[in-house]
């Protein structure tokens, strides 16, 4: 383990106003989101679609890293440059999704176990030397009347310490994600108890696993009432719960939290990270930035259309979408700048 090349790649993926793409959707998510776009579910088309990301002028301006999926990280423009080395000649550090999804967990029905680790210390080291130089990890949670179970919340953290301690092995910055998601009828304080509890458990595996929280990225969900909760919060409150709940499940030695969206309209996960960083500038022990996938995507994905003549007004609303994202960071992030954004 190279603690002090670890340590740089985490400052670097957290500096400044920058954030991180996740363009990492697995080949199942991602012909479901072509096909809600009206997009030919094939490779080419994958292909295409993740040529035109990467290539969007300026992108690097905005991002500090992006995550890749297996089968990205092999693929190429049609003139034959692969993705990976498109994305470090724009400063953008390549990482890539290692998990390989979820699965019912055995005795616990309605609750996800993500698989993976069997094999995993391999595909690190061939990662690596492809170029990867920081990895993810995704673990559900499920919120309903009976979930989640302490036993599905430990299974799950377990493992993505695991994962974090292998990475770190193999000199990749681990990025843990554990997602409590926003399908259900919950409110506002039951997805801040079930974070909470899900991130305590969490920071007590990692430090069992001796995994460095320092050269360490949470990948966390935002706390909000879920999607079939008709209760509005308004921006501040959501916003609020968030940190609260971080301050008092995440050590201050963390190198940063990248949050994901998780189903957010684009306009509501940049005013929540935005709202954020006006409040609690200089006040937290952590970088706060964005690990956006639909948020960043969705937009220039519904342009797109699979059409050559969209991509550049896709490349446009992408570069768009994330650097509306750096306003946020910076605290300086207005709704009205949507408008012009349409
Ligand atoms: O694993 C999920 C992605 O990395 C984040 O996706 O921003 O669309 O929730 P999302």
């Amino acid at each position: 383990m190279r603690t002090e090349e670890l340590i740089a790649t985490a400052t670097a993926l957290m500096a400044g106003d920058k954030g991180l793409l996740a363009m990492d959707e697995s080949v199942g998510t991602c012909n479901k989101r072509f096909e809600e776009a009206g997009i030919p579910q094939t490779i080419e088309y994958r292909r295409a679609y993740r040529e035109l990301i990467v290539t969007t002028p300026n992108l690097g301006r905005c991002l500090s890293g992006a995550i890749l999926f297996d089968e990205t990280i092999y693929q190429a423009t049609k003139e034959g440059v692969l993705f990976i080395d498109i994305l470090k000649k724009a400063g953008i550090i390549p990482g890539i999704k290692v998990d390989e999804g979820t699965a019912d967990m055995a005795n616990f029905p309605g609750e996800k176990i993500t698989e993976g680790i069997d094999g995993l210390r391999q595909r690190l080291v061939k990662y690596y030397e492809l170029g990867a130089r920081f990895a993810k990890w995704r673990a559900v949670i499920t919120i309903s009347d009976d979930t989640p179970t302490k036993a599905n919340i430990e299974a799950n953290m377990h493992l993505l310490a695991r994962y974090a301690a292998l990475c770190q092995e193999n000199n990749l910055v681990p990025i843990v994600e554990p997602e409590v998601l926003m399908d259900g009828d919950h409110g506002l304080k039951k997805c801040a108890k079930v974070t909470g509890k899900v991130l305590a458990t969490l920071f007590k595996q990692l430090e069992k696993q001796r995994v460095n929280l320092q050269a360490t990225i949470l990948k966390p969900n935002m706390v909000l009432p879920g999607t079939r909760n008709s209760k509005p919060v308004s921006v501040q409150k959501a916003s609020k719960a968030t940190v609260e709940v971080l301050l008092k499940s995440v050590p201050a030695t963390l190198a940063g939290v990248a949050f994901l969206s998780g189903g957010q309209s684009p306009a509501e996960a940049s005013a929540h990270l935005n709202e954020m960083h006006v409040k609690y500038k200089g006040k937290l022990p952590w970088p706060l930035t964005f690990s956006f996938a639909r948020a960043i995507q969705q937009p220039a994905m519904d342009i797109w259309r699979g059409d050559d003549k969209n991509v550049k007004a896709a490349q446009k609303l992408l570069y768009k979408r994330a650097s509306l994202n750096n306003a946020a960071r910076r605290g300086e992030y207005k709704p009205e700048m949507e408008e012009k954004l349409a």
